[in-house]
């Protein structure tokens, strides 16, 4: 019911791959096939790549992300960067506290809430990631772990500004494992999100909050986690990598 006040997006994390030239043949491939879309679609590409993915996507419906900003707007941070980088050359979305980042870059809470500070500050709109582990799961504490991230990573972000932040859970068991979340245990972690940020800001300002799930998500399951309530869009990584796969992933939103 509350699901028709919110727009889906279908936002492809391609991760740590594609050259420039490359990117733009994918997204000429992708261009064509997600046209009608009836829900945002975003493609977030490594740095180098942002400069050729922009300029290919020009007047179409598919914009642009990066998948991590550092915290400061300049200064001895080698091998980062910023959020004024990315709003210099007009980036809108960007990825933060992705588990990939939490797990082999030191990411914690605590720099994943200064990352998106930044972020917002700069005038980007943050895809933020949160995500228990299989251990977790198993340990019955992913309602725990998910709130304390979400909650942590939203400190000092104002209603206002949490219109500019869209939410993926990604349970970190089912990234590129094909282990996908079932439906029902998706909606759940994403009703609880909701009803995190409800505690948060207001009812509305929840029921306004896209929040995507991410975790091998794919042209055959797709429409089954985007049906439930509570899930209201996908991050991609592997699929969106394939036009046409990524292509039945935003049909499926669009219905
Ligand atoms: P996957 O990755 O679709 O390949 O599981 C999702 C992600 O890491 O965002």
């Amino acid at each position: 019911m509350n699901k028709a006040l919110r727009k889906a997006v279908i936002a492809g994390n391609w991760k740590m791959n594609k050259t420039p030239a490359e990117a733009r043949e994918l997204l000429e491939a992708i261009k064509p096939l997600v046209k009608d879309a009836d829900c945002d679609v975003i493609a977030c590409v490594p740095f180098v790549d942002l400069d050729a993915a922009l300029e290919t996507v020009k007047g179409s419906n598919i914009a642009i992300g990066a998948e991590n900003c550092h915290w400061e707007a300049s200064g001895a941070y080698t091998g980062e960067i910023s959020a004024p980088m990315l709003a210099s050359m007009q980036v809108p979305y960007v990825i933060i506290g992705h588990s990939e980042r939490r797990t082999y870059f030191g990411e914690t809470d605590v720099t994943v809430n200064k990352r998106v500070r930044a972020a917002l500050d700069n005038g980007l709109t943050v895809i933020l990631c949160v995500g228990e582990y299989l251990e977790q799961r198993e340990q019955g504490v992913t309602d725990e772990v998910v709130a304390m991230q979400t909650k942590i990573a939203l400190m000092g972000v104002s209603a206002e500004e949490l219109k500019r932040i869209i939410i993926a859970y990604e349970p970190v068991w089912a990234i590129g494992t094909g282990k996908t979340a079932t439906a029902a245990q998706a909606n759940e972690v994403c009703a609880m999100i909701r009803a995190t940020v409800a505690g948060l800001y207001s009812k509305e300002d929840a029921d306004a909050l896209t929040i995507q799930y991410g975790g091998s998500m794919n042209a055959k399951n797709a429409e089954e986690l985007l049906d439930q309530p509570d899930v209201d869009g996908g991050l991609i990584g592997g699929a969106s990598l394939k036009p046409a796969d990524f292509a039945e992933i935003v049909k499926a939103a669009s219905r």
